[in-house]
């Protein structure tokens, strides 16, 4: 748990127009900053963020809330995650974790450390007598002294004990090591042996630079050709990419990335000034990475190889891409090249002429689909809308989906409505990635208020004004509670916080309560405050509302009572609950709020 006065430490310290403008384009409207919500499709901007309150909101879906929870939703991220970068970003030290944290941790920061021990030795390897080889065939594919330094690229001995040798001499047990998946253990359970012999190595790491784990490529023809670190404690395979490390303010700068599959063709680009680019080590693209990579940017640009593999490989991923709202473009290689060996022959110039063409990703897949099946024939039409079609489901925006429609029923000569119908058929597939936003989505119809819950917004945004007027509300309501309860939280902390004559900063707030819907409430009371023109007016009216909503309830309920009783042919009650009704009605006429309607 990180205390409240660090998290508003951060808070004060970050500035949410910065870090929000860093996703969505916006432009100054008076006060505030305005643009598209990035939360919903919208033609015309209802997206506000407030640089006096540090709170965004959007008229359109309710979405809303202080810097964290923005990071939150459009990043996905955890909230320890969110702070933690926002903390680095502010020169703000986070307290040590609880001690529970810490023995986690503490097992990780072992394994980082075991890794990173491992990666030097590597390293050192090269630069020795029986490390020539490596270090030749490094320089022969094209990697200078420099690239080698800046990927910590090494090479693992020809020798079963030496990363175990090397460790005995630092104090380090085999079951460490064994953990970090540097070392195995025989079937005997008594001996144990290096997992790398004899192959150059390219560390992985994530993206604070900590070594995750290896990838390790044979000089030779044996097989297989690569062998990778198992899964540990602090490496899961289809999570990281490869490079997004180096690559990730030059991706956020140009705002593209450029996805590979290999070391090789990651590193070789880079070393020529191509440095906005990951590479996903030969499996397939997962939503994990893909997450990884929209916190820098939403466009992409695919180069796989040019075989069959690579072209299936490009299909899938371009599907998952389309499917996180990446757009996607891809280039084409010249047959039998991969990046690492085009990039060699044609250096920068070729390699940016070979981005500057990519297709778009509609043109791409009816071109393989084009020449597979017969574009002309009945039955190769179908086959290739019934291919097409998943893909384009996929695209969220409206109007681009529309627009590759057209096209496609123009390409292929066909009727642009027995297209649609045929789109109709296609299922949205579900998929747990995408989990969050349909829940946003039904949140946002969720959200659309009683006018009861609007009033009760409304009170909140004129109790964050200041004191007064909080104190006004609690004695015009008397006794009367607000019905939602994330609200009545916020109102009593509220209240809290004047007794104890502290401000009130609703910023702040959204990370001291930690209610269902508390951002969202907050950030739209904060935003309605802006545009309530008379205060005195808008206070009574609401109390009114809640009050006669309130006593509205007690009469139904009493009606039911009495039904009940009549049932029940108990004339005492009846007549007692009667009295009751009428006693309420009169006093309720006296008060001078309505309960008709
Ligand atoms: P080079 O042949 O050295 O140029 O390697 P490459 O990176 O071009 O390899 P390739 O295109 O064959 O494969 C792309 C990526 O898939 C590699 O960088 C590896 O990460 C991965 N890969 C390839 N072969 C193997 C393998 O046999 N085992 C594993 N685990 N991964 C592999
Ligand atoms: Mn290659």
């Amino acid at each position: 748990m990180i205390p409240n006065e660090i998290i508003d430490q951060i808070l004060d310290k970050t500035d949410i127009v910065e870090i929000i403008s860093g996703y969505v384009p916006m432009k100054r409207a008076g006060q505030n900053f305005k643009g598209r919500c990035p939360f919903h499709e919208e033609k015309t901007p209802s997206f506000i963020v407030s640089p006096a309150k540090q709170i965004y909101h959007c008229f359109g879906c309710s979405a809303g809330g202080n810097v964290i929870s923005f990071l939150m939703k459009h990043e996905r991220m955890e909230f320890l995650d969110a702070l933690t970068m926002l903390a680095d970003k502010a020169n703000i030290a986070l307290p040590r974790q609880s001690q529970a944290d810490r023995g986690k941790s503490s097992f990780a920061d072992k394994l980082y450390g075991v890794n990173n021990m491992a990666c030097d030795l590597y390293r050192e390897n090269l630069t020795k007598e029986d490390g020539k080889t490596a270090y030749r065939y490094f320089i022969q594919r094209g990697i200078t002294e420099s690239t080698i330094k800046h990927f910590r690229l090494g090479y693992a001995a020809d020798s079963w004990q030496g990363v175990i040798n090397h460790c005995k001499s630092k104090n380090i047990d085999l079951e460490t090591l064994q953990k970090a998946g540097l070392v195995l253990q025989r079937e005997d359970k008594k001996n144990w042996y290096d997992r790398f012999r004899n192959r150059i190595i390219f560390p992985i790491f994530d993206l604070r630079n900590r070594v995750l784990g290896f990838g390790a490529r044979t000089m030779g023809t044996d097989l297989p050709k690569y062998m990778n670190s198992p899964e540990t404690h602090i490496y899961t395979k289809g999570k990281h990419l490869y490079g997004l490390n180096f690559s990730k303010e030059y991706i956020r700068k140009q705002d593209y990335v450029i996805i590979v599959e290999g070391y090789f063709d990651l590193i070789l680009p880079f070393q020529n000034d191509i440095r906005n680019i990951v590479a996903t080590l030969g499996t397939a693209l997962t939503p994990a990475q893909v997450q990884g990579i929209k916190r820098f940017t939403k466009n992409a640009i695919m180069i796989y190889d040019s075989d069959k593999a690579g072209e299936a490989a490009t299909l899938r991923g371009l599907d998952l891409l389309i499917a996180e709202e990446m757009n996607v473009r891809i280039a084409l290689l010249p047959k039998g090249r991969d990046p690492d060996s085009f990039v060699r022959k044609e250096a920068r110039p070729g390699f940016m002429k070979l981005l500057k063409e990519s297709k778009d990703l509609f043109d791409y897949k009816l071109g393989v689909l084009t020449a597979k099946f017969q574009k002309n024939s009945p039955q190769g039409k179908a086959r290739i809308v019934g291919e097409m079609l998943p893909t384009l489901a996929k695209i969220k925006n409206a109007v681009l989906k529309a627009g590759y429609l057209k096209k496609m029923s123009e390409e292929l000569s066909i009727d642009e409505k027995a297209v649609r119908a045929e789109l109709e058929k296609v299922k949205p597939e579900f998929r747990a990635s995408l989990a969050p936003y349909s829940i946003s989505l039904e949140t946002v119809k969720e959200h659309k208020k009683s006018p009861a819950s609007l009033a009760e917004i409304t009170l909140l945004a004129i109790a964050l004004d200041d004191a007064e007027y909080l104190e006004k509300i609690k004695e015009e309501l008397g006794g009367e509670n607000f019905k939602d309860e994330s609200i009545a939280a916020i109102f009593k902390k509220i209240t809290e916080l004047r007794k104890e004559g502290k401000k009130v900063n609703p910023s702040h707030l959204i990370c001291h309560l930690k209610g269902a819907g508390t951002s969202e409430i907050i950030s739209e009371a904060v935003s309605m405050n802006q545009i309530i023109r008379d205060k005195e007016k808008a206070l009574n009216d609401c109390v009114k509302r809640i009050k006669g909503d309130s006593q509205k309830l007690t009469l139904h309920n009493l009606q039911s009572e009495i039904k009940k009783a009549e049932n029940a042919f108990d004339t005492n009650k009846i007549n007692r609950l009667i009295a009751e009704y009428s006693e309420l009605i009169k006093e309720f006429k006296k008060n001078g709020t309505s309960v008709k309607g």
